[in-house]
């Protein structure tokens, strides 16, 4: 669990034997819809998680930095001068890849001293590379003075995560942990982004959305996703587009594609592109309109959608969507509405639209199924639309 914010001053103080100067924090995030659009020029329309990355940071009178990280206990030490990408690797990687994005933007930075903390769980699905680079860009920036607005220092966010990470990733997730809204979804136009922040309060409705952790590993890092990547633009570059996106602006079918792309690999790339992209706008106009079976479909045809045609998702997750959609009289559970899986795929997490009195009995259905099929047993909770990065002391 992630120290409050007093313990996390006084582990500080600990640590380096002086005050820290502020705390900060980002949260990692759900996507509700919109996957593999990010980088496509689409739209997507995540919210921002309670659980948050955490950072207590003091400047220093030199260029050295010091991360360290109560996750772990590891510190990585590194000078401002002469960073570069490969120079620090693993975890620290995110935090010093953020101080660098910054400076390469020409924002000169002092050293620091940086403790890490947070509650974001890792390799889920759920942003918390996303969450940890925020957190550190709006320590590092409010310490050296620099007032970025939201859309630059998400920039400068992904930029850190594609060229000193190495993972080439979109702008969603930054977006979402430095711009999104308590009790909203933030509906986010890739190509544009414009922004617009859209009401999404279930439990007046007597609803929740539950996210189930698969634990199924998951790895953005090992080709899959960047293969994804490069198979879209080989689609936009086939049709003769800047980006997949203009299908949409276009009103193209998904039925017109197939007399368009030869290769039924790109073919399938697209397709999900293309229909994730009107799914998510109907998703906005469902969710305004409090339509929540439809909303469930939605969520549901997204899964089908990442399963055969970008086949991102995993014996895991594709069960857990089956048995959240099926009924469990023997658990006392309503069916959810809609299931999906979120984020860059091949694992992590599900989520479902349910009933909120569901919760106990269908996390109980999913965990017993997964012991029946020999998988982990998955975790859950039921999450709340909550506030981007902020300064917390
Ligand atoms: C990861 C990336 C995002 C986005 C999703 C898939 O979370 O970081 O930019 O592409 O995958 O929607």
């Amino acid at each position: 669990m992630s120290s409050a914010p007093r313990a996390l001053s006084d582990a500080f103080q600990e640590v380096f034997g002086r005050d820290s100067a502020g705390i900060w924090a980002a949260p990692g995030r759900v996507n509700l819809i919109g996957e593999h659009t990010d980088y496509n020029g689409g739209f997507v329309l995540p919210f921002a998680l309670p659980q948050t990355s955490r950072v207590a940071a003091a400047t220093r009178g030199d260029r050295i930095v010091h991360v360290r990280s109560l996750l772990n206990g590891e510190t990585a030490e590194f000078s401002l001068d002469g960073l570069r990408p490969g120079v620090v690797e693993g975890w620290a990687a995110y935090a010093a890849g953020m101080l660098w994005s910054l400076e390469q933007a020409g924002h000169l930075l002092p050293g620091m001293d940086l403790l890490i903390d947070s509650e974001v769980p890792i390799g889920a699905g759920l942003s918390s590379s996303a969450a940890l680079e925020c957190s550190v860009g709006l320590a590092a920036t409010e310490l050296a003075g620099v007032g970025l607005p939201a859309v630059e220092l998400a920039q400068l966010a992904q930029h850190a995560e594609n060229d000193f990470v190495g993972m080439p990733c979109g702008i969603m997730d930054q977006m979402a942990s430095i711009a999104a809204q308590a009790e909203h979804a933030l509906l986010l136009d890739t190509r544009s982004m414009a922004i617009e922040h859209v009401p999404f309060m279930l439990a007046q409705d007597g609803l929740a959305l539950l996210v189930i952790d698969s634990l199924a590993e998951h790895r953005l890092v090992d080709g899959e996703y960047a293969a994804r990547r490069s198979q879209c633009e080989t689609g936009a570059r086939q049709l003769g587009l800047e980006s997949l996106r203009e299908l949409n602006d276009d009103g193209v079918a998904p039925e017109e594609l197939s007399a368009r792309l030869e290769d039924p690999v790109i073919l399938r790339r697209v397709r999900h592109v293309l229909t994730e992209n009107t799914r998510v706008l109907a998703a906005r106009e469902a969710l305004s309109i409090g339509a929540y079976a439809e909303l469930g479909e939605i969520l549901s045809a997204s899964h089908a959608s990442q399963r055969d045609d970008f086949e991102i998702t995993v014996p895991e997750t594709d069960t857990l969507v089956e048995t959240l959609m099926a009924p469990h009289q023997d658990h006392g559970a309503q069916p959810a509405l809609g299931a999906r899986q979120v984020g860059g795929g091949f694992g992590g997490c599900v989520i479902a639209l349910i009933d909120a009195d569901s919760f106990e009995g269908l996390l109980g259905a999913v965990q017993e199924n997964a012991r029946r099929h020999g998988f982990t047993e998955p975790t859950g909770f039921l999450a709340q639309p909550s506030a981007g990065a902020r300064r917390l002391s």
